[in-house]
């Protein structure tokens, strides 16, 4: 037996961290806030220990408990006063992400992102306008409890894409007006980021970046997410616009689009479920990539932590470290502010 390799030799203590590959540090992360028009207290998200819905009020606080950990980065989600068809207050200018962006740009100099899409501001739910026929058959179905669209498991197309766009591009400039840094699309609309890119370079916006959701996939892991926002579909599912969990093939084409369109950073989400998907899209454009490690994958590792069976600390960290790995350069999480604080 040849023993005179030997990779234990670069193990010690010391060399370790000489030779280690990769690096998390604080600035790679981006935390997720949520701020809720419908609330004047802070309200804890059960099933996202650690996070809470804050009124508009405490939006300035809460990003500077964010920035005390080192984290500069945040995206911000609204829980907005009321919902209509088409999704109105999301490009209100007096809108509860307006409101707080306003504030938080006024008052200290983290980045901020917004999401861009329309699934927390309908009263359906979905991510976009519904087609008058499934709108209709919602309808129905809430007087006189016939099955809406999707009820029995047929996918029909429920959200009329391109009178979307311009919706899309009234929220992206809206969000811009206010204050935004960078605006995420995120609504998984064909043409999306082509639309917003017109609309904010139209409103004098060209130096505003788009961080596309561009590999984003009808995944079960938004589950705590969708509670947290209130976002969930009030019937069928999103399976007709988000991608389907068996491609990966499709991810480098929704890329390319997305490339084409003016996208300047580009996302996979979820994250640790589809590592594969971060390597692909890394190695398959000079972009920087970002990696949503989502609701689902942060309420897993807590659950289990709560139980007693994993180390939160450490778990979180490796989580991360794993998708760096994989090749993203952003992360957004949950555990932004807990992980930057160990580091
Ligand atoms: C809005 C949006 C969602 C998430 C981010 N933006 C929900 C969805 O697509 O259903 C999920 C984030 C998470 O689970 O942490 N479309």
């Amino acid at each position: 037996m040849d023993l005179t390799r030997r990779p234990r030799r670069l193990r010690q203590d010391g060399l370790r961290e000489l030779v280690s590959e990769t690096h998390l540090h604080e600035h790679d992360l981006i935390a997720p806030a949520f701020v809720d028009a419908t609330t004047d207290e802070r309200v804890p998200i059960e099933s996202m220990p650690g996070h809470e819905r804050v009124p508009v009020s405490e939006a300035v606080a809460r990003v500077e408990e964010i920035q005390e950990t080192g984290v500069e980065s945040v995206i911000l989600f609204g829980i907005p006063e009321s919902k209509d068809s088409y999704g109105s207050r999301a490009w209100a200018e007096d809108g509860v992400v307006q409101r707080a962006l306003r504030r938080i740009t006024d008052e200290t100099d983290a980045f901020c992102i917004t999401d861009v899409c329309l699934c927390e501001y309908t009263d359906h739910g979905h991510c976009g306008v519904l087609e008058d026929s499934a709108r209709e058959r919602w309808e129905r179905a809430e007087t006189d409890g016939g099955a809406a669209v999707g009820e029995h498991g047929e996918s029909n197309l429920t959200v009329d894409n391109d009178t979307t766009l311009d919706l899309l591009g009234k929220v992206a400039e809206s969000h811009a007006a206010a204050g935004a840094d960078m605006v995420a699309p995120s609504s998984a609309t064909d043409g999306m980021v082509g639309a917003i890119r017109e609309t904010l370079d139209g409103a004098g916006y060209a130096d505003v970046p788009i961080m596309s959701y561009a590999a984003k996939y009808e995944s079960a892991f938004y589950g705590p997410f969708r509670d947290a926002a209130d976002g969930a579909p009030a019937f069928g599912d999103r399976r007709h616009y988000q991608m389907d969990p068996a491609n990966s093939d499709e991810a480098l084409r929704e890329v390319e689009l997305d490339v084409e369109q003016g996208a300047d950073v580009l996302m996979v989400k979820p994250a640790l479920p589809y590592l594969d998907v971060v390597e692909r899209v890394d190695e398959h454009t000079d972009h920087p990539v970002a990696a949503y490690n989502v609701s689902g994958e942060y309420a897993m590792l807590h659950a289990a932590a709560d139980n007693g069976w994993l180390d939160i600390e450490e778990v979180a960290y490796e989580s991360l470290l794993s998708i760096k790995r994989a090749g993203a350069d952003l992360i957004l999480t949950y555990f932004a502010e807990d992980v930057a604080e160990t580091l």
